[in-house]
C-alpha cells in the first residue's frame, strides 16, 4: 500500500476538502456574475480560464472547477524546467501550450505548490504576455522560499514548512500523486 510509505500526514484528505471550497467561494465571490442590482460582479460576458500546470496541478484543477459556481473552462499546460530534477532553474521549457487564445480573458492560473517561484514567475511572465483581461493565480500549497520572490498569489490553500511533500497531485519518482492527502515519505524510500 502506498500509505505504508508515508512518514506524516501534513494536510488531510478533510482539510483539503474544506480549503477547496474555502477557496472557490473567495474566487466565486470575485469573479461572480454580476448580481441582478449591479451591486458587484464582474463584467459579463467575459471568459473565466483556469490553466492548471501539468501534471501536479490536475487535482486542485478538478475540485476546484466542481466547487465553483462561476462558469469556467479549463485549459492545461505542460512545462518542464531546464536544470537539475530536483530544484528549478527558472528556465522554462513548454512541453504543452494552452489551446486557445487567452486574450481579453480572466485567467486564473492553479498550481499545486509553488516551491521555489520560480515556475511561476516565468509564467506569469508568459501568460501576462498573451494580454489576458486579468491574471491571477491559486496555489493549494506553498513553501517559505517562494515568499521570497516577487510573485503575486491571489488564493493560497497552505503555507507549509520547507520538506519534501507528496500527495494530492505532488509526487516523488512520478509516484504518490494519488494520495488524497499531503504528506511526506519514510526516509528509507529515497534510499
Ligand atoms: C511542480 C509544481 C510547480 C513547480 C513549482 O511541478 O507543479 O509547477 O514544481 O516549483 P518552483 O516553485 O520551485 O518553480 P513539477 O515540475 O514537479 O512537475 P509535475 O507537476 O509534473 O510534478
Amino acid at each position: 500500500m502506498l500509505d505504508d510509505d508515508v512518514q506524516s500526514v501534513l494536510i488531510s484528505e478533510k482539510e483539503i476538502a474544506a480549503k477547496i471550497i474555502e477557496m472557490a467561494a473567495a474566487i466565486d465571490a470575485d469573479y461572480g456574475l454580476p448580481l441582478s442590482d449591479g451591486a458587484a460582479g464582474r463584467e459579463p460576458g467575459r471568459e473565466l480560464v483556469l490553466v492548471g500546470v501539468l501534471k501536479g496541478a490536475g487535482f486542485v484543477m478538478a475540485d476546484l472547477a466542481r466547487a465553483l459556481r462561476t462558469p469556467v473552462t479549463l485549459e492545461y499546460m505542460a512545462v518542464s524546467s531546464y536544470g537539475s530534477s530536483t530544484s528549478s532553474s527558472g528556465v522554462v521549457r513548454i512541453l504543452k501550450d494552452l489551446d486557445k487564445d487567452i486574450s481579453g480573458a480572466d485567467v486564473l492560473l492553479v498550481e499545486d505548490i509553488i516551491d521555489s517561484g520560480l515556475t511561476l514567475s516565468w509564467l506569469l511572465r508568459n501568460l501576462q504576455s498573451r494580454n489576458p483581461a486579468s491574471l491571477e493565480v491559486v496555489a493549494m500549497l506553498r513553501k517559505p522560499e517562494a515568499i521570497a520572490v516577487d510573485v503575486r498569489v491571489r488564493y493560497v490553500g497552505f503555507d507549509i514548512p520547507n520538506v519534501f511533500v507528496v500527495g494530492y497531485g505532488l509526487d516523488y519518482a512520478q509516484r504518490y500523486r494519488q494520495l488524497p492527502y499531503v504528506g511526506t515519505l519514510r526516509p528509507e524510500i529515497y534510499s
